[in-house]
C-alpha cells in the first residue's frame, strides 16, 4: 500500500545529549553483536514521548505550536542497567528503561494537550519511559521475530548516571525500506537541572 501523501507519520520524543547516546552506541556495538539484532542508530536514539501516528499534514502546526509552548524545564532521566526483553518470551525489542519522573509528568501534560488539539489519540497502556536500543528482525517471510541468542548484557557505570535531555521535539518519520528517517519539525531546548 502507497502511503497517504497527506498524512505525515509523527511522533513527539526528548533528545538526549551526544555524550550519553555515543556511550548507549559504544555499549552497543559489543552487546547488540546477535544477528538476529538491529541496533537503532547512534543519530535515532531517543526517548518517544507522544506518538501520534499518521496525521492529516494540516496537523502538524498545531503539534508543532504545543511543543514550541511547552513550559521549559529540567527532565533528567536515570536509565537502569539492565536492558529490558518486549516482550519477554520471544522479544521484538531491547531497551533501557528509563527512570524519570519528570519525564512521566511532562509525557502526561503533553499528552492531555495534543489530545484535546485532536492530534493524539492516548495509549490505553501506562506510558513507559524507554529507549529502544534494538529491534530483533523478523523470521524470513514471517512476522515472527527470530530468536535471539546472545541477549545484550548490562551497561558498564559510567552510563548508569542522570543526566539531563537536552530538548523536545516532534519528529517526522519517514519510511524507508532501509529504516525509518527522522526528520524534525519542531524543538524546544531544556535547561539543565539547577
Ligand atoms: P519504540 O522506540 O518503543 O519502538 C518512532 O517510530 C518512535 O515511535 C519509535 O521510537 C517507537 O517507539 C514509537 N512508536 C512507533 N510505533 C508506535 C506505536 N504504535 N505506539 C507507540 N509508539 C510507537
Amino acid at each position: 500500500m502507497s502511503p497517504d501523501p497527506t498524512r505525515i507519520r509523527a511522533f513527539v520524543a526528548l533528545d538526549l545529549p551526544d555524550a550519553v547516546r555515543a556511550g548507549i552506541d559504544s555499549w552497543g556495538a559489543a552487546e547488540l553483536g546477535d544477528e538476529a539484532l538491529r541496533p537503532v542508530a547512534v543519530e535515532k536514539l531517543h526517548l518517544t514521548l507522544c506518538f501520534l501516528g499518521h496525521i492529516p499534514a494540516a496537523d502538524v502546526e498545531r503539534a508543532a505550536r504545543i511543543v514550541a509552548a511547552v513550559g521549559p524545564r529540567p527532565v533528567p532521566v536515570t536509565f537502569r542497567a539492565e536492558p529490558v526483553a518486549k516482550p519477554r518470551g520471544r522479544p521484538r525489542l531491547f531497551a533501557l528503561d528509563a527512570d524519570s519522573p519528570a519525564a512521566v509528568a511532562l509525557q502526561e501534560e503533553l499528552a492531555r494537550e495534543l489530545a484535546e488539539a485532536g492530534v493524539y489519540e492516548p495509549d490505553q497502556r501506562p506510558f513507559w519511559p524507554h529507549l529502544t536500543v534494538a529491534r530483533v528482525r523478523s523470521e524470513t517471510g514471517k512476522r515472527r521475530p527470530r530468536r535471539v541468542r546472545t541477549r545484550p548484557g548490562a551497561l558498564p557505570a559510567a552510563l548508569v548516571h542522570t543526566f539531563d535531555s537536552v530538548r523536545i521535539a516532534l519528529y517526522r518519520s519517514n519510511l524507508r525500506p532501509g529504516g525509518a528517517q527522522y526528520v524534525p519539525l519542531a524543538n524546544l531546548d531544556l535547561p539543565p537541572t539547577g
